[in-house]
């Protein structure tokens, strides 16, 4: 029986594994210099939690959850994103008394889409949120951490950062009406998809690849005619934040999501070497959200951002490789072996043992992995009761007892 992966799947190891664990560990830094604190939830939930908030109509609930039916027949969703989790925790665990809460976590998502360069079935993301601040410093605070963890990470890379603001709720409402009656008028020129989604979800158009759309989407009405005087205000203060600051974005006013919770200021980072593919962070302000799933009526604002896409911009690493290998070059000779294999762990001494019993074979192991020392027992130095270590980097080397090999080592 073979049995293969699961399309849209990755197994991490080696490289791929050390590059995501430095990702984690640069985010997790940043994390914990802004006193965000981290949450790890159940990659399940209930599927409830998720087709509301995210929108009925949204690519992500029709197509893309991985639900399913739990013995009970309760309907299991795998979370396809953390948003919604967070938040559900935060509730459950009652995190949301003293305000904002600034919560952050970093897992593994799951959507049914269709894999290609940068999109995957399982992809891990990273996840910032801030409860319970209506201030647009906190929605500038997190595009500023996008941008640093971005540096962080990808220090040779150029990021676009694109703005727009939906309004309040009405707002978006509002113009998802004006824009189906823009489109009903060229119900006939619009590609078949975006003709079956004039009614119900005619914001996703805007973000058709088809060129008769593309050119049709040049003259939709604008969203900030829908504004508030107190929305403009909340984008207008935004925008100056991140003047002041001095990072520089784009207004786009076709950016309006995937998911339905957002309103008031959406982002996103984009990076042109990753084709179609091409945003690496996004997130938005989600008003009235965190009352829908049950908890307080407070405010909300975040981003995500995804692993993998980050991996795929991030130069060849190469793995600083401090492992000694432990040669012992006869089976009759294991006893003594097994003592110095022993002894050096105990004193946290890093060596790796191959049981090859091969001086040739297993000193050629050793050169393959790149490890520093040999710490080579043979009949000599059973004879002598020391071990000889072999210097890899210039093949130099010397005989030592075990307390002075434990004493060079801890140099
Ligand atoms: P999203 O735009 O759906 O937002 O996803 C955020 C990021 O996750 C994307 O920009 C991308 O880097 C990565 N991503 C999404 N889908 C895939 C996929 N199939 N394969 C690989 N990477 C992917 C959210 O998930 C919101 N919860 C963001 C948010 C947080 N808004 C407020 N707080």
């Amino acid at each position: 029986m073979k049995i293969q992966p699961i399309r849209g799947t990755h197994d991490y190891y080696d490289l791929d594994l050390h590059k995501i664990k430095l990702i984690e560990k640069k985010i997790r830094a940043r994390a914990a210099n802004f006193g965000f604190s981290e949450i790890v939830t159940p990659i399940f939930e209930s599927s409830n939690l998720f087709s509301k908030p995210l929108g009925e109509q949204s690519d992500v609930v029709l197509k893309e959850m991985y639900s399913f039916k739990d013995k009970n027949n309760s309907s299991l969703t795998l979370r396809p994103e953390y948003t919604t989790p967070i938040i559900r925790a935060a509730i459950s665990n009652k995190l949301l008394n003293k305000l904002p809460k600034k919560m952050f976590g970093i897992g593994s998502m799951f959507r049914r889409e269709r894999p290609q360069k940068g999109r995957f079935r399982q992809f891990n993301q990273m996840n910032f949120e801030i409860f319970g601040s209506n201030d647009p410093i906190s929605d500038f605070e997190l595009i500023f951490i996008s941008n640093l963890i971005l540096k962080d990470i990808l220090p040779n890379q150029k990021f676009e950062l694109s703005i727009n603001s939906l309004g309040d709720r009405n707002t978006l409402k509002k113009y998802k009406q004006s824009l189906s009656v823009f489109f009903d008028k060229y119900k006939n020129d619009l590609s078949d998809d975006s003709k079956n989604k004039i009614n119900s979800n005619p914001l996703r158009i805007l973000d058709s690849k088809d060129n008769k759309d593309i050119k049709i989407c040049k003259n939709i009405p604008l969203i900030s005619n829908l504004y508030s005087n107190e929305a403009f205000k909340i984008f207008e203060e935004v925008q100056k934040l991140l003047l002041d600051s001095k990072i520089s974005f784009k207004i786009d006013n076709k950016l309006v999501r995937g998911l339905d919770y957002y309103c008031h200021t959406v982002f996103e980072f984009k990076n042109n070497n990753l084709g179609s593919q091409d945003t690496v962070i996004g997130g938005g302000r989600y008003d009235g959200l965190i009352k829908i799933i049950g908890g307080p009526d407070i405010p909300g604002v975040g981003f995500a951002g995804g692993l993998e896409r980050l991996m795929l911009l991030m130069d060849p690493i190469t793995i600083d490789n401090t492992n000694n290998h432990l040669i012992v070059i006869d089976e009759k000779l294991k006893n003594y072996g097994l003592n110095v294999f022993n002894k050096l762990h105990e004193n946290n001494i890093p060596v790796y043992w191959d049981y090859k019993f091969n001086l040739k074979k297993s000193l050629s192991l050793a050169n393959e992995k790149k490890a520093r020392f040999a710490i080579i027992v043979g009949d000599d130095e059973v004879k002598n009761q020391k071990y000889t270590l072999k210097d890899l980097t210039n093949f130099s080397q010397e005989t030592y007892s075990l307390k002075e090999l434990i004493k060079k080592f801890n140099k």
